[in-house]
């Protein structure tokens, strides 16, 4: 099999992920983006959107689920909403721990807002093999951050968010394979963050914006927090509060 491209242990292949992965070793983590299959169609004269091929989904995801389940320890999925049921299904049923991810985006399309809520949110379904990496302290898996700059492919994922899942699951030097890498995303955030990463690529343009990318040396960074971060719930009561605060607890306390 002869990658696309090979660099400083990133390597892309061109390719029908369904024919490649078999030829794939196992590897620490799996974060991927399938197309959804979703935003191609008028729903209802409401929303009119051509994502072209890279969100037409040329074959059900259930057909590819078993192959990632056995690629990685640790994997996120990201997905539609009528797709979440059957990717957390697939990864009970292989013995998985499951939570579901969102992204909340805080730089939304306001397209349609004047008819309905706005379309602000996507799931990303989160498995994981006993034992595997998972370097985060009691966080909340709602992910608050800006969407990504345009960058020649229809749905690019931000490099902030692919770099946080892939440092809360893997550790340094570990690799981290996507199947449906469309610009690369995955294999930018994985090289900056020193791991190993293999991508998957059906359509040849997407592999040359990737190599591209993944050419250029300018690092993006996680965005700062935008909301103050909610505390870990296992701080005593004394360590989030003032003295002050704490005493008008306990006068109360005694009132009652
Ligand atoms: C939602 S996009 C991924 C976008 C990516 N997260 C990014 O940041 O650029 C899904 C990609 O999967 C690709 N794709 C679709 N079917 C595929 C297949 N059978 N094998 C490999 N890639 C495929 C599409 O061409 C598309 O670029």
């Amino acid at each position: 099999m002869k990658p696309y491209y090979e660099h400083a242990g990133i390597t892309i292949f061109h390719g029908d992920c369904r024919e490649i992965l078999p030829q794939l070793p196992k590897v620490d983590a799996v974060i991927t983006d399938p197309p959804y299959g979703e935003v191609n169609r008028s729903t209802q004269g409401l929303r009119l959107l051509d994502k072209g091929c890279a969100d037409a989904e040329k074959f059900p995801l259930a057909e590819i689920l078993p192959q990632l389940v056995i690629r990685g320890s640790s994997l996120y999925v990201w997905c539609g909403t009528e797709q979440v049921s059957g990717i957390r299904s697939a990864f009970v049923d292989a013995g998985l721990s499951t939570r579901l991810c969102i992204w909340e985006k805080t730089n939304p399309s306001p397209m349609n807002g004047q008819h309905l809520w706005l379309s602000s949110i996507e799931c990303c379904v989160y498995g994981k093999e006993q034992g595997a990496v998972f370097n985060q302290f009691c966080e909340s898996p709602v992910f608050r951050g800006p969407i990504a700059e345009q960058n020649g492919h229809p749905t690019p994922k931000p490099e902030w968010l692919i770099a946080k899942l892939i440092r809360a699951s893997t550790a340094d030097a570990a690799t981290v394979l996507d199947p449906f890498m469309g610009s690369g995303t995955t294999l930018v955030a994985a090289k900056n963050l020193g791991r190993k990463a293999i991508g998957i690529e059906l359509e040849e343009r997407y592999c040359e914006i990737a190599a591209q990318r993944l050419s250029q040396e300018v690092l993006e960074f996680e965005p700062g927090p935008l909301i103050p971060p909610i505390a870990p719930i296992s701080l005593p009561l004394e360590a989030l509060i003032t003295e002050e605060e704490l005493e008008a607890i306990e006068v109360l306390d005694e009132k009652e």
